[in-house]
């Protein structure tokens, strides 16, 4: 790390990274730092594993990191989840080399053939014998593929904690929980199943580029804006031809576009422990007669009250810190797997509103094709920005990033921070405040 200026003797200061509306390069910069993140972090705090909808019959597994740990999230007989190192007792090898699979009844180790039963205990081990009389014991914890220390499902929702204590889950999300409901609720049954596969995208930048980038109300019509304006003039031009507005899926471009005016009226939450909210501007409620038998299927399983109470959520984005970016209103979630300083691994996820009409699933879907996906042309140009903040934060041309757009300015009450305006960098703030809490912290959570 830089010098004696990054260190209180104990190897780390925080007060010299991290002032209430400024933090240093070396934060994105600095591999020290980011090791110290692996640890603090990553390896502490719950961690998005999966949905249990990839792993829906006995023996599916899908794989994944959680900072540095690959891990395993099965189905058991039982049907419950397990989440497991993905480290065999033996010699170490891995048990599952590929993403997703199913492993049938067991896990058998490729290199000797040791067995493992779906909740990790060791089942069979060859020539057994040859332990006799030795210090190997069945019993030893060692001997069985070992669990995360804590996991817990939220909706559906699969999260692992390699901290044996802290708060629980639903604590941890606190008052953010709310967008994860916002997804599972807009489905008439009340679930979201995964769509089975996810684009896999590796950032040139730091992790927490990517995040801060989420609720940033001032770059959309920056970055976005030609795109945002290009559609636009095609919506108006199929207008004018055909006479009817355009499929929603044009909106989804046109909308970066907005008024600057418009994107300042929003309102962003900051919540406890880096969590953050970004309130819905994209007016997604047409009265198309796809929405409209969507909206009766909602008010016969839930009733018109409630029906209108979840539709009438209103939210664009939430962020799960340090590991998820939710666009609940549109079923689709990034998580966040940080690879080194400057790459990030980025998986994005899209999900089904049990119960909801197909017509409902494909216009989301053509949000995370057009929107979300590697190739696009809005994805495309945040990952430019995030590849030269990159660049210009690993040069010595400054030392300070400057969060100071509103600071002391945001309404805080009950430890929820509310934007005094849209543009407020109340997200870059309020995702520091948890990253100095985090990486000072002793110990477990
Ligand atoms: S390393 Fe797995 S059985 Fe030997
Ligand atoms: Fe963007």
């Amino acid at each position: 790390m830089g010098g004696d200026k990054m260190s209180d003797g104990n190897g780390f200061n925080v007060d010299a990274l991290v002032e209430p509306d400024r933090v240093h390069r070396n934060c994105y910069a600095d591999n020290e730092v980011f090791e110290r993140e692996i640890r603090q972090i990553f390896h502490k705090a719950w961690i998005y594993v999966g949905h249990e909808s990839q792993v829906p019959n006995t023996g599916d597994y899908a794989t994944t990191v959680i900072g540095r740990q690959p891990v395993i999230m099965v189905r058991h007989q039982n049907r419950s989840i397990h989440v497991l190192y993905n480290r065999c007792p033996h010699r170490g090898a891995k048990l599952c080399a590929n993403r997703a699979g199913n492993t049938g009844g067991n896990f058998t180790c490729s290199y000797h053939a040791w067995q493992f039963k779906l909740d990790g205990k060791v089942r069979h081990i060859p020539i057994q014998s040859g332990y006799d009389n030795t210090r190997f014991n069945l019993n030893d914890p060692n001997s069985h593929m070992k669990p995360v220390a804590r996991m817990e499902v939220y909706r559906g929702f699969v999260f692992a904690s390699l901290s044996p204590t802290g708060p629980s889950l639903v604590d941890w999300l606190g008052t953010a929980i709310a967008g994860i409901d916002d997804m599972c609720d807009r489905a008439p049954e009340g679930e979201v199943e995964v769509v089975p596969t996810c684009f896999r995208m590796i950032q040139k930048s730091n992790w927490k580029i990517f995040l801060e980038n989420q609720l940033d109300a001032v770059h959309p019509s920056v970055t976005h804006g030609s795109t945002g304006l290009a559609a636009q003039k095609v919506e108006k031009e199929m207008l004018a031809e055909t006479g009817n507005p355009p499929p929603l899926s044009y909106h989804y471009i046109s909308a970066f576009a907005m008024e600057m005016d418009k994107w300042g009226a929003l309102d962003v939450v900051g919540h406890p422990n880096g969590h953050c909210v970004l309130q819905g501007y994209m007016g997604l409620r047409p009265t198309d007669p796809d929405t409209l038998e969507y909206d009766a299927i909602m008010e016969k399983h839930y009733g018109p009250d409630r029906a209108k109470e979840i539709l009438d959520v209103n939210i664009h984005h939430l962020l799960v810190y340090p590991c998820l970016s939710i666009q609940s209103p549109l079923q689709q979630l990034r998580a966040v797997r940080p690879i080194s300083a400057n790459e990030t691994l980025t998986e994005i996820w899209h999900f089904r509103l049990k119960g909801a009409p197909e017509p409902i699933y494909r216009r989301a879907l053509d949000y995370f094709y057009l929107v979300n996906s590697p190739s696009t042309m809005i994805n495309a140009d945040d990952l430019y920005n995030f590849r030269k903040c990159q660049e210009g934060l690993e040069s010595e041309g400054g030392d300070w990033v400057s969060f100071h757009r509103n600071a002391g300015q945001d309404l805080v009450e009950d430890g929820v921070a509310t934007s005094v305006i849209g543009f407020s960098e109340i997200p870059m703030r309020n995702q520091f405040e948890a990253w100095r809490n985090y990486m000072q912290a002793e110990g477990a959570l």
